[in-house]
């Protein structure tokens, strides 16, 4: 496969208009709820990598570990000649154990991720590093149907999903994205990270963490539509809400009016009043048996199943049915 990156139809998927029209759209509806895809822009991406790092985020960790021992075994499930397709690739640093058990002339990598900048940086240190490597970056938000480069003859098409990225979606959406999943990986398979159902603290101190990266994570959001789009609203009027929600298995995240104030958007004003929240972000939480369920019926063969002693994290091999 030839070696070096290859940009493919960059193009700015998160762009501020579209950020405009889902912001009035999200401050028009009720309960108010935006994407939490708008959290990552620049500053989002590094505030993510940090909050990656913290004590109590345990997710990271724990998948890196699982990664490290299983790597050999994952590739194994891959075959000989693999097209591996990141969905949100972000900074690849996961990926990169997974590259150490594959032979990098039977590779093609091709990272998704919405942010173009971020992505770019991520490619550079990777190309850096893994000389010889087939590089295929795509910019591109990965819930859409996406036009990815043909896979490689004699290739399998595989997907890499981790981080638990797909506890974001409601059920109705992680059951869309895998049956779009399922038909673009069709004869390969996908290898995803899942975060498990745990104790209830445990769960609440990674989404509260006392350094508050989490908190400027969250409030980014509103950062970026001051900057970004010209919003105006009181500095101090938002704080940062993120409690589990036992009846949908659930870490939700809000911005929380911390008094009744204004914010006005393109000569619109939306009024909050005191308590009222936009709902920023998702965090399912599954079991093994619950997801491997919900894979099945969109299309996949439940194989393997890697996780760590606690419990706390899995990552999970699914293979793609052949289309018939
Ligand atoms: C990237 C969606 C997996 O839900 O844990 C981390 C995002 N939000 N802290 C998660 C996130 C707050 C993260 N995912």
């Amino acid at each position: 496969m030839k070696p070096g990156i290859e940009w493919r139809q960059p193009r700015a998927s998160a762009d501020s208009e579209q950020f405009a029209a889902d912001l009035r759209a999200a401050l028009s509806r009720s309960p108010k709820a935006i994407s939490p895809k708008y959290f990552y822009d620049e500053t989002g991406s590094r505030l993510f990598e940090q909050i990656c790092e913290l004590p109590e985020y345990y997710p990271t960790r724990t998948e890196l570990a699982l990664l490290q021992t299983h790597a050999d075994d994952m590739a194994a499930q891959f075959g000989a000649g693999v097209q591996l397709v990141e969905y949100g690739a972000g900074a690849l640093r996961k990926v990169r154990l997974l590259l150490d058990s594959i032979p990098r002339d039977s590779v093609q990598f091709v990272p998704v991720d919405i942010s173009g900048s971020h992505l770019l940086a991520a490619c550079d240190g990777l190309a850096a590093d893994y000389p010889g490597l087939a590089i295929q970056p795509l910019v591109a938000d990965f819930t859409r149907p996406h036009g990815l480069p043909p896979c490689p003859a004699g290739s399998r098409r595989v997907g890499f999903f981790p981080g638990s990225s797909i506890g974001n979606f409601t059920p109705a959406e992680a059951d869309a994205f895998l049956r779009l999943a399922a038909s673009e990986l069709a004869g390969g398979g996908l290898l995803i990270g899942i975060d498990l159902v745990k104790d209830q603290q445990v769960l609440h101190a990674a989404y509260n963490d006392v350094a508050g990266v989490t908190a400027a994570f969250n409030l980014n959001v509103l950062a970026r539509a001051r900057h970004e789009l010209g919003a105006e609203f009181p500095a101090d009027g938002f704080e940062h809400l993120a409690f589990y929600n036992p009846a949908y298995r659930r870490i939700e995240m809000h911005l929380r009016a911390s008094r009744p104030l204004e914010l006005q958007l393109d000569g619109e004003v939306y009024a909050f009043h005191e308590g009222e929240t936009l709902h920023t972000e998702h965090s399912h939480k599954y079991t093994v048996e619950g997801f491997q369920a919900m894979a099945a019926r969109a299309g996949f063969r439940p194989g393997k199943v890697w996780t760590d002693e606690n419990r706390w994290f899995a990552v999970l091999w699914l293979e793609a049915q052949r289309a018939a």
